[in-house]
């Protein structure tokens, strides 16, 4: 059974305490004095200012100016659980050709689909760091979900970041890191988008755990309280750059922010999403993350029909509904969907070719709803390669790899074979049973198949035997040229499912299946062993990682259907490995338990969760603690070496504390304001065939609604703020992203093999300035391959939001200590642990 509901919510609003219906006492925008509170922000700005758009906001506005008030209504309205064929879907304004809008997961693949790939994951493509490959990843899964019919694909996931290494859904995102989090995203979104899907950015914002994201009438959701800064330079971060790309929808965190509710704060959606950072497209809340007033069981919605009798009663002001009806026609427009787009052509309800059109109507209305187009081009290539490109080899003492096809090859655990009833027996992906592709939840798909790594293994080796099990054999013996692969997982997921007993969220970050016990065994009998892992995030590995015998370590990540065919790439030394983590191993757990998840288990009441160590997550803490990592940030080895020398730095534009003004918003579309006749809700009474449990804008007698006073929410107003310093385009102001300098270094393999080298660039912040920093931050990266001997430059620019810090008093990016003697350090390396060059930005010397 599909748990996500569809009831979607594509629309843009704090609907709160201005509707008809009485707002819930715990989602008021601030519930008490605490340090952390969301102070309201009205009124919403208005789509459609920025020049990119404005030509498909002049089209949005010629036919929602001509809509009835139903018609615009339904726009914004999703259709209810289960009543059509994707995990959402929109009312659809047949008069104008605006279909209902499928809304699908997943950030890698299409979801609940046949005939689609199964990429990997968000964590694998960050792994890679490779630009490239993010792009092409998701130039494919926009032409995947188009060939489907999907118009709005629910990914990427650039929220959770990683904060907390326990967290169930750290897999979907990029990495542990606001910068690489936020190149993929952008990647992502520019790929999707380059085929017309509408993308999604989700999860807006501060979902960093699993447990307690849901708000319930007994318990409201958990609050991530995040203070100002923080949320500029870490978690939001990564959702500028979504928006600088272009994306056309961006979905509401489940849990608060700052103790509001995401899906309702004025603050982070109003001020912070469509005024700093310009966003253009529609907002879509999670999937029943409106805390109020939706029961699509029964039928009801906190939109349609209440949303159609909030603007009689004028408790919802007009303009607000006609921009979101605008937002979302904008978007259709701004990315072609209006012309040749294709309907959907799968049904994520069932797999058979006819069934009902409305599951939940339990109608006899059926049809056609799997034509079982085939989309899948020849995307496995991407996937071998972004699966191969991720694996991370964290150890290779004595070159124990890569492996000779003759090796005498012995094989342990059950994350190395397959599924015995197949990779897609649990619904979601919700067990761990074979090797390990995705996590679980709606960031999973339907693998069209699943290559093991067993079977990849004996595709290219002759001496291979196997022992499947995660328990090794009692009486296993080795002869000294044995080598021995350990197969280790670990999983996690949406909180939907629980799975071996953990909730979404991981119960511990050891490898699942005692894989220490396996691995401990293996090294005991055998000389030479090679441990690979896929897994969500990081694992801890000191009960084994020090063993004489253990010589190789790969994080395999979650490679996707490709699995075993990117392993052997690897393996068997087709391809170096050219990986590196995108977060930190830790030596324990207990080092960095001040971020496991809060309030496990029962609990009443509000659960807060402050983030009050600020900016210092994965390597910015390790730094700040002084704890030593198993792996650091960024850490990968290659079957080659690399040399940098030869850094050269200059400033390529001027410096000045704060950016130029932003340019001043355009216009924006008017409509009339007086509230229209309640005959444009009543029931049509001609040709209208009402289907039973669909979510409908009409109403019962709308005549007798009348205009009422109603409270607004705290802080209401219609007066437009002033643009804020901090925006002026889509991702803020458009002068953060002005290069101020270039960093050149040259790059030497002087190994006897061809490697990608990843240069990664961290910048040290001036010591004297008074904001604390963290002491050095990824700002860069390129990964470039080089063929034995070969010596390249690589060339990195900084931009000014890369030197700035979210000053909090003046709402600005600011570079701070301008002027100094003391500039930046710039460091280039390999890893945030070695970093190989270093420039400063006064002197000019490297
Ligand atoms: C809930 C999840 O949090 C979200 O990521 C997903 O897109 C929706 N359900 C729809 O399945």
């Amino acid at each position: 059974m599909k748990i996500s509901p569809p009831v979607l919510c594509a629309v843009s609003l704090f609907l709160g305490s201005a509707s008809a219906i009485p707002a819930d006492p715990n989602d008021q925008p601030q519930k008490r004095a605490s340090a952390y509170f969301s102070p309201p922000y009205y009124p919403t700005p208005k789509g459609g200012w920025v020049p990119e758009w404005r030509a498909s906001y002049a089209k949005a506005q010629a036919l929602v100016s001509q809509m009835t008030l139903a018609e615009r209504v339904n726009l914004t309205t999703g259709t209810g659980l289960f009543m059509g064929r994707c995990v959402g879907n929109t009312g659809s304004v047949p008069r104008f050709g605006i279909p209902s809008l499928c809304l699908e997961d997943s950030p890698l693949g299409v979801a609940h689909a046949d005939n689609i790939t199964a990429f990997p994951a968000g964590i694998t493509v960050g792994a890679t760091w490779d630009k490239d490959l993010m792009y092409i990843r998701g130039v494919a899964l926009g032409a995947e979900a188009r060939g489907k019919g999907v118009n709005v694909q629910l990914g990427p996931s650039i929220g959770p970041i990683g904060r907390n290494p326990w967290a169930g859904r750290n897999w979907e995102s990029f990495g542990a890191d606001p910068y690489l989090q936020g190149i993929g995203g952008y990647q992502t979104v520019k790929g999707m988008q380059s085929n017309g899907v509408i993308a999604t950015a989700k999860h807006l914002i501060g979902n960093e755990q699993e447990q307690h994201r849901l708000d319930s009438r007994l318990q409201p959701a958990i609050s991530s309280d995040i203070d100002d800064r923080t949320l500029h330079e870490l978690y939001l971060w990564p959702f500028a750059e979504a928006v600088r790309a272009g994306v056309g929808s961006v979905m509401i965190a489940y849990n608060e922010l700052n103790d509001s509710s995401c899906s309702q704060n004025s603050k982070l959606i109003n001020g912070i999403l469509k005024d700093e950072l310009g966003f253009q497209g529609f907002v879509m809340t999670d999937w029943l993350a409106q805390g109020d007033g939706a029961i699509p069981f029964i039928g009801n919605s906190y939109w349609a029909y209440d949303l159609s009798i909030s603007i009689l009663n004028g408790s919802v002001p007009l303009d607000r509904l006609n921009d979101m009806a605008t937002r979302i026609v904008a978007t259709w427009y701004q990315f072609g969907q209006d012309a040749n787009y294709p309907p959907p052509n799968f049904s994520s309800n069932t797999r058979d070719r006819t069934g009902p059109l409305y599951p939940a109507a339990l109608s006899l209305q059926s049809g056609v709803v799997n034509e079982y187009v085939n989309v899948q081009a020849d995307h496995y290539k991407i996937v071998r390669e972004i699966g191969r490109d991720a694996i991370t080899m964290l150890k290779n003492d004595n070159n124990a790899l890569p492996l000779s096809k003759n090796a005498k090859i012995r094989v342990f655990g059950s994350d190395a074979g397959s599924n015995p009833k197949g990779p897609n027996s649990c619904e979601n992906r919700a067990c761990n049973i074979g090797v390990l592709g995705m996590g679980w939840g709606s960031g999973s798909v339907d693998y069209p198949y699943l290559i093991a790594p067993i079977d990849a293994i004996k595709a290219i080796a002759s001496d291979v035997i196997a022992s499947l099990s995660d328990t090794f054999p009692r009486s296993q013996t080795a002869t000294n040229d044995e080598i021995a692969l350990v197969f280790l997982s670990a999983d996690s997921g949406e909180n939907q499912n629980t799975v071996e007993d953990n909730p979404g969220d991981r119960l511990s970050l050891a490898t699942w299946h005692n894989g220490d016990a396996l691995v401990q065994a293996a090294a005991k009998t055998y000389k030479n062993v090679v441990v690979i892992i896929h897994t969500v995030g990081p694992v801890t590995m000191d009960a084994w990682i020090n063993l004489p015998s253990v010589k190789s370590v790969l994080i395999a990540h979650l490679p996707g259907q490709e699995a075993g065919n990117s392993l052997t790439d690897i393996l068997f030394g087709a391809y170096s490995p050219s990986g590196h983590l995108p977060y930190t191993i830790p030596k324990s757990e207990a080092e960095i338990s001040v971020f496991k998840p809060v309030g496990a288990g029962f609990n009443i009441g509000q659960i807060e969760s402050p983030f009050s160590e600020g900016l210092y997550i994965d390597y910015r803490y390790y730094e700040k603690m002084g704890i030593e990592p198993r792996f650091p940030f960024g850490h990968g080895l290659s079957y080659t070496t690399f040399a940098f020398g030869n850094a050269t730095i200059k400033r390529t534009a001027p410096l000045t504390e704060v950016p130029p003004p932003p340019p001043p918003k355009g216009p924006t579309p008017t409509y009339p304001t007086n509230i229209p006749p309640p005959s444009e809700v009543a029931w049509p009474t001609k040709g209208f065939n009402r289907v039973w449990r669909l979510i409908y804008p009409y109403v019962d007698n709308p005549q007798n609604i009348r205009v009422g006073r109603y409270p607004y929410p705290d802080g209401y107003s219609t007066v437009e703020k002033p643009l804020p310093l901090s925006g002026g385009a889509q991702g803020g102001n458009p002068s953060l992203w002005a290069e101020l300098f270039q960093v050149s270094v040259q790059i030497t393999n002087t190994g006897s093999v061809p490697g990608k080298v990843v240069a990664q660039l961290y910048l040290q912040f001036p010591p004297s300035i008074p904001y604390d920093t963290p002491r050095i931050q990824l700002r860069g990266f390129t990964k470039t391959l080089l063929s034995p001997g070969q010596t390249t430059t690589v060339t990195l620019s900084l931009t000014r939001k890369d030197l700035s810090v979210w000053d909090v008093v003046r709402q600005n990016w600011v570079i701070p200590g301008i002027g100094g003697a003391q500039g930046y350090t710039v460091w280039v390396g390999e890893s945030s642990k070695d970093l190989r060059v270093k420039c400063d930005t006064v002197s000019l010397v490297c």
